[in-house]
């Protein structure tokens, strides 16, 4: 069973290369800044064909996600096959695991079948972790999303975005607002901000869904959105996730919206040139509304386009350095 006092498997090769990739937190920044160098080498407009390359060509990569996913799921999937990786999709609730298989013999079942990689969804935050302590030394795990933890290529696609659309990150004010208590997203995303040198990270939330004071070193808190975002240079929305409170800490989802849904008059206390992002999945109408959504600030699209990329140069990097 995962244990909770265990040390952090090490993410990083004795070489100094990348061999897992479970969170950002203590990455040191020169790996982070490779990564989005790299990702930013493989992010093509949509006007030209998806990059391609054979790096990985007679690897195996398997994705194994126990909670719902579509963007991180597939771009992990589109960019494995585009590095030309072999990729199997485990569906968790059809495989074995429903007969009682641990998390662990199954791993180990693929890894007898020549995977080198296992990119993981779980809801238990320790389950990427624990497999990545138990693997073969040429084996590499990518978390794809643990609990309320960790999501390190959400936070990487993130700040690739805002680079593209800012230039830089360096000297940016960033709101990160919603949900902060029960996102990996929020999580992810301020470590990668914060390494990256952001002047100021806000996190702005209803005092119900703020993170324990522990938490978020450094941010600025806010409990109002119009204080929250103002003077920003980039708003980010998330979702409110239901699936991991024990009880609801929220009022219904119009009343949720009529204090704390990002409009058009409402994102007018952020900068002119504000950019808006949220994750996905999005509730239009709850945190976020759709002509926001859809709207000329919008960069939702591009976050989406960049995990392809994101996940191409994550797999190369753990990958390359990995051989049996
Ligand atoms: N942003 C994100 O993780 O989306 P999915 O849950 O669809 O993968």
């Amino acid at each position: 069973m995962p244990d909770s006092n265990r040390t952090p498997t090490a993410q990083l090769r004795a070489d100094g290369s990348l061999r897992h990739l479970l969170t950002l937190e203590g990455l040191p920044t020169p790996v982070v800044r490779q990564l989005l160098e790299r990702s930013a080498h493989y992010a093509r407009p949509l006007s030209t064909p998806a990059a391609r390359s054979n790096a990985l060509v007679g690897r195996t990569v398997a994705v194994m996600f126990a909670e719902p996913s579509t963007r991180t799921r597939v771009s992990f999937e589109l960019a494995a096959r585009r590095l030309g990786a072999d990729v199997i999709n485990i569906e968790v609730q059809l495989s074995s695991r429903l007969k009682g298989e641990s998390v662990l013999d199954t791993v180990a079942t693929l890894e007898a079948m020549y995977v080198d990689a296992f990119v993981l969804r779980d809801a238990d935050a320790t389950v990427p972790d624990l497999v990545a302590s138990h693997v073969a030394e040429h084996v590499s795990v990518l978390s794809g999303g643990a609990g309320s933890q960790t999501h390190p290529t959400q936070g990487l696609l993130d700040a690739l975005t805002v680079r593209q659309h800012k230039g830089r990150i360096e000297g940016l004010r960033i709101a990160i607002v919603g949900d902060i208590r029960h996102s990996r997203v929020a999580r992810s995303s301020w470590q990668a901000f914060a390494a990256l040198g952001a002047e100021e990270i806000r996190i702005v939330a209803p005092q119900g869904l703020m993170p324990g004071e522990q938490e978020f070193k450094d941010c600025k808190r806010f409990t109002s959105l119009e204080a929250g975002i103002e003077s920003c240079d980039v708003v980010m929305m998330l979702r409110i996730q239901k699936e991991r409170m024990t009880a609801l800490s929220i009022p219904d989802e119009a009343s949720y919206f009529a204090e704390w849904g990002l409009t058009t008059e409402r994102l007018r206390a952020a900068k002119p040139d504000a950019i808006v992002m949220h994750p996905q999945p999005m509730n239009r109408g709850v945190e976020i509304a759709s002509d926001v959504a859809d709207g000329p600030q919008s960069v939702i699209r591009d976050q989406v386009r960049n995990g392809v990329a994101v996940r191409m140069a994550v797999l190369e990097a753990t990958l390359s350095g990995g051989r049996r």
